[in-house]
């Protein structure tokens, strides 16, 4: 665990370190995850996140997305395919490149998406993205972020009045906390997770799958300190729901997620700029 700053210029020496260390894990990592990926994300993303956030943004044909922490671009082009106008970011700009030659190659349809490296932590770099935009969206961004006043303040004032921000991350309550899956002993009890840390916000160092090599930069906060930061922004939460991992067999690192279906994994929640 990571020793708070004593001092301004510590804490910005700190945070400076701690971004370079997230760009450098994503950048090491980036191959590794556009092939683990793929055109449409992984069982998690295609089959839980991307439809939550689908959900809860209910967009209509034509729509302006902003979207932070793209990745390799699979849940833009799924807006893209739907018929919306989006502009993708990323800090990462191999992750930016991986996007941009997977939606060159979708030939079947042409879909408007257009990419940027962006620094979800840098207000001024969200502002420098366009808009007014009728939504934006982060799909497992929160996690790597040190800071997310930038962002939430960035998208406040990029959005439209009644603009929506759908945000869906690990569920801190669970899978960011410190956690340990735990097998039942017997068949008629479920398994279950044990927590051992949740109400502090700390630094970890990990891997998401086994056959990852380069560990990322985690950064786990309770749910009320991410809430006050959209809150502390002008934003508002109109929507909310907890999601369970896929029910079908998954790589082992995973695994026990998917026989736990009454804990939620991730959470997914729209805020809004008011009117
Ligand atoms: C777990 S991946 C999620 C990618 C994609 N949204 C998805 O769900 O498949 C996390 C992404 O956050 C990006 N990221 C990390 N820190 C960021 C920051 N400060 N600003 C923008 N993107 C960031 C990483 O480069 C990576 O693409």
């Amino acid at each position: 665990m990571t020793q708070p700053p004593e001092t301004p210029a510590e804490a910005d020496a700190m945070l400076a370190q701690l971004k370079q260390q997230v760009l450098d894990g994503w950048e090491k990592g980036a191959d590794f995850f556009d092939e683990r990926w793929g055109d449409q994300g992984d069982e998690f993303h295609h089959g839980v996140f991307a439809p939550a956030a689908e959900r809860l943004m209910g967009l209509e044909h034509g729509s302006t997305v902003i979207e932070f922490a793209c990745g390799n671009g699979g849940f833009a082009r799924r807006l893209g395919r739907a018929g919306m106008r989006v502009v993708a970011t990323d800090l990462s700009p191999s992750l930016i490149a991986h996007a941009e030659r997977r939606t060159e190659t979708i030939s079947d349809q042409a879909v408007e998406v257009t990419y940027q490296t962006v620094d979800a932590t840098d207000e001024r770099a969200i502002l420098d993205c366009g808009g007014p935009f009728d939504a934006a969206v982060c799909i497992m961004g929160v996690m790597s972020m040190p800071l997310l006043k930038p962002m939430f303040g960035g998208a406040w004032r990029v959005l439209k009045p009644r603009g929506m921000f759908v945000v869906v991350t690990l569920h801190p309550a669970f899978a960011t906390s410190g956690y340990k899956f735990q097998k039942s002993e017997s068949d008629d009890e479920p398994h279950g997770l044990t927590i051992q840390r949740y109400l502090s916000r700390y630094v970890t160092h990990g891997v998401t799958n086994t056959a990852q090599k380069e560990p990322q930069v985690y950064f786990h906060r309770p749910l009320s300190e991410l809430l006050s930061d959209a809150f502390a922004s002008g934003l508002t939460l109109d929507g909310i729901e907890e999601l369970a991992a896929p029910q079908q067999v998954m790589e082992e690192s995973r695994l026990m997620w998917n026989v736990l279906p009454e804990i939620p994994m991730a959470i997914a929640m729209r805020f809004r700029r008011p009117g």
